[in-house]
């Protein structure tokens, strides 16, 4: 189902639809990036947090994140990602974002679909936030699982960020594998008070690495918008569904008000993101 309500701006798509169902409705090899901030199966219901709503965020939204184990998730997610693989490109990309808890269960997954030789890189994003233990190294971190749909013919153009080094002052380096971008803070004007919000910064290096300038972004768990934000900041044109009214609502409300990069924070090529 389309969502109802105000258009959004031309070039960006929004379903209020289940992922399996709305993909049905995409034309054959249009998609350039698949990315999917996917449930993280956690056993609860993610909800806004308090202190955005004490930092004034009027969004009061929440989804399931319950899955009957490491199997109910996979069998969630096998035939959303074989219904999609129709609607991409040859050279398209596939971003999955995950964390500890499914992402060894997904990269088998995607290895079994696409075959292991589409295995492009195992992203971290690194985001300074989080709780940490007595009993082990505290997760500062999420996975992004990154694949090509056919073995070396994908897009890719690396993310580039300044040099650390004086010798190289003002110089900008080929970004690693380890993206430290922090998390939204309570305060941030971006933050929606959507639950599990990511942040643009992070959204913005890995579309314009994943997909050219006049492609199509496709995020199927969209959320609040984010992908789809910077997509309409980079160039992209974007396809978001999410089975959430309140995440479409948000994400609606977000596009419609996305302004040029100067004025939102979001860094430019070759400057470098909000560190961890
Ligand atoms: C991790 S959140 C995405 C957050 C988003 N990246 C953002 O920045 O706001 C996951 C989203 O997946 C949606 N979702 C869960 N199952 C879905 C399904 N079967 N089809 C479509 N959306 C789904 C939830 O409603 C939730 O909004």
């Amino acid at each position: 189902m389309k969502a109802k309500g105000q258009p959004t701006p031309i070039g960006i798509d929004l379903h209020h639809a289940d992922w399996l169902d709305a993909v049905a409705t995409l034309a054959p090899a249009s998609i350039d990036l698949l990315y999917a901030d996917l449930p993280f199966a956690t056993g609860s219901t993610k909800r806004t947090p308090p202190n955005a709503k004490r930092a004034g965020r009027t969004v009061n939204a929440s989804y399931a994140d319950t899955f009957a184990g490491s199997d109910g998730f996979i069998g969630w997610l096998r035939p959303r990602l074989l219904a999609t693989l129709p609607a991409l490109r040859p050279t398209a990309c596939i971003l999955l974002h995950l964390d500890w808890r499914t992402c060894h269960h997904a990269r088998l997954l995607l290895d079994d679909l696409l075959g292991p030789a589409c295995f492009v890189n195992h992203l971290i994003w690194s985001y300074g936030l989080g709780g940490s233990s007595p009993r082990r190294f505290a997760r500062k971190h999420d996975d992004i699982l990154f694949y090509a749909r056919t073995p070396g013919k994908h897009y890719f153009d690396p993310p580039r960020v300044p040099t650390t080094s004086n010798l190289l002052r003002g110089k900008s380096k080929k970004m690693t594998d380890v993206l430290a971008i922090a998390s939204i803070n309570n305060m941030a004007r971006e933050r929606t008070g959507y639950p599990t919000q990511k942040p643009l910064a992070l959204l913005d290096v890995l579309v314009r690495a994943c997909s050219p300038t006049g492609g199509t972004v496709l995020d199927p768990c969209c959320g609040s918008g984010t992908t789809l934000v910077a997509a309409t900041l980079a160039g992209r044109k974007g396809i978001g569904i999410d089975r959430s009214a309140q995440a479409i609502a948000v994400a609606r409300k977000r596009i419609r008000e996305a302004r040029p990069a100067s004025t939102t924070g979001v860094p430019k090529r070759g400057k470098q993101p909000g560190r961890a």
